[in-house]
Parts: structure tokens; sequence; C-alpha cells
């Protein structure tokens, strides 16, 4: 496995020079005995008080998965996108204080990327940080959003614009939780699958071909995937260049998220992405990064497994406006990560406004294009 990376019975360790390092950084585990580990993982850590804040929707799978393990309090909470922000968070710290929880308090989160992402944040933002462990429970959040240390909220409308770096203590990557997700999440999650492939691992991306719906055996899927987005951390961990590639589709889906929340209209983050993809593959089309046989391959196997959402120009306008908000921005000037050909990527491209619409035009004519 590249870069480091050790695989010792489906446990990932970070390798032995990155533990020197940077000794925070967590260990993952993909279809361990997730209660056994906690158990031992509580053997070598002592904690005043433990907290487990679950999605109400992965409750029942939690309860039949993590039987036996050690979860302290249980908290179920309903969580959406549209509570991922500042007054959520101001609720969950109310509770860790009425909860009397002190600096050597655990939180375990069990739950999508929503809850990741917000629980994580007022986890290592209360007292200074408390510890915390994910277990994550929907696809997206097994391949994408528990690793990497990024922690955050949206606020004023606008997609995870507060946040921070902040590992989990541990990470147990369950899939027997994904047999009760619908499938329109398991479509979510595959998108950031196709986006690691798409960005680093060329013959993942041609192995990539059942459709997401009817994949039975997850395991080694996650662990590749897992593989590709834990390679690109490790040698890049706070995003000050190579981890800007894994932001593949994410300049226009999270512009497109964002416009689809102010509408209370919410579609998933992994649709947005896939969406983001196509268009940011036709950007760099028409900028001559990425040859019309790549685009094609590409666009034909986003195209089998996503529709292509209707948006007019003034959605695209607005669109377009969201994306001059975009974190990887500098000086006022929108950087893209862009595929350059399956398995390769480059970022920080500038994009005029002019370039966009010439991809967008390619982008709407993408079904005729690939057939
Ligand atoms: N921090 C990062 O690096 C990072 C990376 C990618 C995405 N994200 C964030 O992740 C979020 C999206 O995460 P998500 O797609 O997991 O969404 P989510 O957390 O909203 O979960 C999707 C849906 O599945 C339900 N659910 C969760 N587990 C379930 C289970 N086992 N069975 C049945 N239903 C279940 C949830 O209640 C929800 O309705 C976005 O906010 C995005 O910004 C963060």
């Amino acid at each position: 496995m590249r870069c480091g990376l050790k695989i010792i019975k489906g446990i990932y360790f970070f390798d032995a020079l990155r533990l020197i390092q940077d000794p925070m950084l967590p260990e993952i585990h993909i279809s361990g005995n997730p209660s056994k580990r906690l158990s031992s993982f509580f053997e070598d850590s002592h904690y005043s008080k433990v907290l487990t804040l679950v999605d109400k929707n992965a409750l029942g799978a939690m309860l039949q998965t993590l039987e036996k393990a050690q979860l302290g309090k249980v908290m179920p909470l309903v969580i959406n996108e549209q509570n991922k922000n500042l007054k959520f968070c101001e609720k969950l710290w109310e509770k860790f204080s009425d909860l009397k929880m002190d600096r050597k308090s655990l939180i375990i989160l069990v739950g999508g990327g929503v809850l990741g992402d917000l629980g994580g944040f007022a986890a290592s933002n209360f007292k200074r940080g408390v510890d915390f462990v994910n277990i994550p429970t929907t696809l997206l959040s097994m391949t994408d959003s528990t690793i990497g240390g990024k922690q955050g909220i949206n606020f004023q409308g606008l997609k995870n614009q507060i946040g921070s770096f902040a590992h989990p203590k541990l990470i147990l990557v369950e899939p027997k939780f994904l047999k009760a997700l619908p499938d329109e999440e398991i479509f979510n999650g595959y998108a950031e699958i196709l986006k690691h492939a798409a960005i680093r691992d060329r013959e993942f991306f041609f192995d990539l071909n059942l459709s997401p719906d009817q994949i039975l055996d997850w395991e080694p899927i996650l662990e590749r995937s897992i593989g590709i987005k834990v390679s690109v951390v490790e040698e890049d961990p706070k995003e000050e260049g190579l981890r800007k590639i894994l932001n593949f589709g994410h300049t226009f889906g999270h512009a497109m998220e964002t416009y689809f929340i102010k509408r209370n209209q919410a579609k998933s983050h992994g649709y947005c992405v896939a969406i983001g993809m196509l268009v940011e593959s036709s950007i760099a089309h028409t900028k001559g990064i990425l040859e019309k046989e790549e685009l094609k391959t590409f666009s034909n196997k986003i195209l089998r497994n996503y529709d292509l959402p209707s948006m007019d120009r003034e959605d695209l306008f607005e669109i377009f406006g969201n994306m001059r908000h975009d974190k990887k921005n500098e000086q006022g000037k929108i950087l893209m990560s862009f595929m350059t050909s399956i398995g390769e990527a480059t970022f920080n491209n500038e994009i005029s406004e002019s370039d966009f619409w010439n991809g967008i035009e390619i982008f709407q004519d993408l079904k005729n294009f690939s057939s």
C-alpha cells in the first residue's frame, strides 16, 4: 500500500514515522469487532464521563452493532444539514455543561458526516477540547468525512464556514451499519469513493463497476477508498497543498449544496459533489487540462449513477456567486482542483467567470457528448 500505510488484519495504522511526528493521529479500524475494540480503548485510557451522541436514524443499527459496548450516557439526536449550525452547537455545549463534563470526558459520535462534523466541532472546542471517538454510520462518513480531522459547521447559510482541525482518538468503521442505510445515502457516499479513485487510483476507478445499490461487500472498497484519503491527508495534514485535490468536485459542489440549502431543498453532499465533478471536469476540458476521451469515460460512469439536476442560467449565476466564498479561494481568485486524467489531479487552478460559462456549455451537453 502506498505512502507507508500498513494494513494489519483490516486495521489501518499511520506509519511509524508519522506516529513519531504526530502521535495525535488516530488508528482507523475497519470491520474489527467495534465493541471489543472500544473495551480495549477504555483499558488504555481513563475518562471521568462518557457521553454518546447518536443520530436517531442510526440508533437501531447502533444498538445491534455495538450491543455490548461501553457507551456511557446515550443521547439520540435528530440532526440534519439544516441544523449543522452554531445554534445547535450551542445546545450541545449547554448539554455538556449540564452534565458537568470536564476536560477528562469522552464523547463518542455515532452517525453520519453531519453528526461527525458538528459533534467533532462541539467536542474539540468545549473547554478547549475534550477527546472524541468517531463511529461513522453512513457510507460517506466512513469513506470520507470521518478521516482527516476536519470539523465544522455552516454559517450564514454557507457550508462549513466555521471549523477547525482536530483528530478523534479512534475511528471505528463498521460496514454492518450500511445495511440500515437507504439506497439514496449509498449513492451519496459512493460519489466520494468515485472521487478518491478519480484523483488517485485509475485502476480502482475502473474496478468500480457495479451500481452501488448492488454492492454487498463494502469492506474491500472501503479499504481502498480510505487508504487513498489517508495517504493524501498524511502527506499534507493541514491542506497547504496536495490535500486540496480532495476538493475535486467541491468548489461547484459546495456552491450548489449551499444554493439548495438556502431554498430548503437540501440535496445530499455526495450528489452535489458528483455534479460538481462533472462541471469542474467540463471546465478542465475547455481549458485544455482534461482530454475529451477521459471526460467521456468519466462522465459516462457518473451519469450512470446520478441524474443531472435542472438548473437554469439564473440558478447557475447564484451558484457562481456562492463559489466566490469558497475556502480555497485566495486574493479573490477562484481556485479549483481538477482531474487531469482518471487517477491524477492538480490543485490551485485559477478559473475566471468565462472559464465557468464555457465549462457550463459542455456540462449542459454532457449527455449527448458522452454517448
Ligand atoms: N469533515 C470532512 O472532511 C467532510 C468531508 C465530506 C463531507 N463532510 C460533511 O458530511 C456531511 C454529509 O454527511 P452524510 O452524507 O453522512 O450525511 P448525514 O450525516 O446527514 O446522514 C445522511 C442521512 O442518513 C441518516 N443515517 C445515518 N446513519 C444511518 C444508518 N446507519 N441507517 C439509516 N440512516 C442513517 C441520517 O440521519 C441522515 O438522514 C455534510 O455536512 C458534509 O459537509 C465533511
